[in-house]
């Protein structure tokens, strides 16, 4: 049985190094974590890691997760600075600690103990976005309480329409990998710098195990990229693998877990991507706007494959 590595789109930078720790026998676990460093090392994705976008005070915070669908194990770091590899860190918790998810200092105390290198991960360019949509600056003359409102309000924006809200056109949006390796097992690694201009210490469904991330050999495995609080409160990807748990093929399982979405009271509701394997190592990926896409890598492939996802729309969501 040959390895595949899953990723949403602008995971393609990390496919190739993924699937070649599996060519090489290679773990799932080592699979999924060598293919999120890249994304988190590169500068031009403003939504994971280096280079992310800020919180409302211009602090980047990363939320990153990791499972082990052999044992359920499980590892997550949330509101993290100043340092980039969130997904090999949360490992470090699933390894190395009794707990599952660390958040702030901690995760920095942890990244300090086991020997990484610290990084101002605030680069000039997403500063620039970030102070863009601040007509006016932290200290405003006319005082807190005027730039508490204005960033409300650009929270407010940034959760109805992220994508006009950071106004790029690459695929962005926190990154998924899913593993499955030659001995069947499967691992998904989720990481994020989170809604951009997002309240300080605010975590999303990434550092969330059974919200953005779930694995299990069992069944299969879900992550998710888009407004986490949806998934949050639908615990998106854990319904999916227990949807195919319970007979759904892969597809109805994605389908059914975008459908309940769509009961959410919430006036942010927003766009929603999943990407999924079955427990076969099928993969599968649905958004709820058209033409998304997501990517696939098998051992066999000189390449990544980008394919389409399965359109569920979610009522009131463009
Ligand atoms: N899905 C990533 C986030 O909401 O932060």
């Amino acid at each position: 049985m040959n390895g595949i590595v899953i990723a949403s789109a602008n995971g393609a930078i990390g496919l190739e190094a993924a699937v070649d720790i599996l060519r090489h026998g290679g773990s799932a676990l080592d699979a999924v974590i060598a293919g999120a460093r890249l994304v988190e090392a590169n500068p031009e994705d403003h939504t994971v890691g280096y280079s992310g976008l800020p919180n409302l005070f211009g602090e980047v915070e990363l939320d990153a997760s990791v499972m082990d669908g052999r044992g359920l194990r499980a590892g997550s770091v949330g509101a993290l600075k100043g340092y980039q590899d969130a997904a090999d860190l949360a490992r470090h918790v699933m390894d190395e600690l009794p707990h599952v998810l660390i958040a702030g200092e901690g995760a920095k105390r942890l990244a300090a103990e086991i020997g990484m290198e610290p990084r101002d991960l605030l680069t000039p360019e997403a500063k620039a976005i970030w102070q863009e949509r601040l007509d006016q600056p932290a200290t405003a003359p006319n005082g807190h309480q005027t730039y508490l409102r204005k960033v409300r309000e650009i929270v407010r924006e940034a959760a109805t329409d992220p994508e006009a809200a950071r106004g790029e056109e690459i695929p962005h949006g926190t990154v998924n990998f899913i593993a499955r390796d030659r001995t069947g097992d499967i691992a998904c690694a989720v990481s994020t710098s989170g809604w951009a201009w997002k309240y300080p210490g605010r975590m999303g469904d990434s550092p969330v195990i059974g919200a953005g991330n779930y694995a299990d050999n069992r069944w299969g495995a879900a992550a998710c990229t888009g407004r986490g609080e949806m998934a949050q409160r639908c615990c998106t990807a854990h319904s999916v693998v227990t949807f195919m748990r319970f007979g759904m093929s892969l597809d109805e399982a994605l389908t059914t877990a975008m459908t309940d979405l769509a009961h959410l009271d919430d006036p942010y509701k927003s766009e929603m991507n999943i990407v999924a394997l079955d427990k076969e190592g099928n993969p599968g990926a649905a958004s709820s706007s058209k033409d998304k896409t997501y990517v696939v890598m098998t051992e066999e492939m000189p390449a990544p494959e980008e394919r389409p996802r399965l359109h569920v729309p979610i009522p009131g969501v463009g």
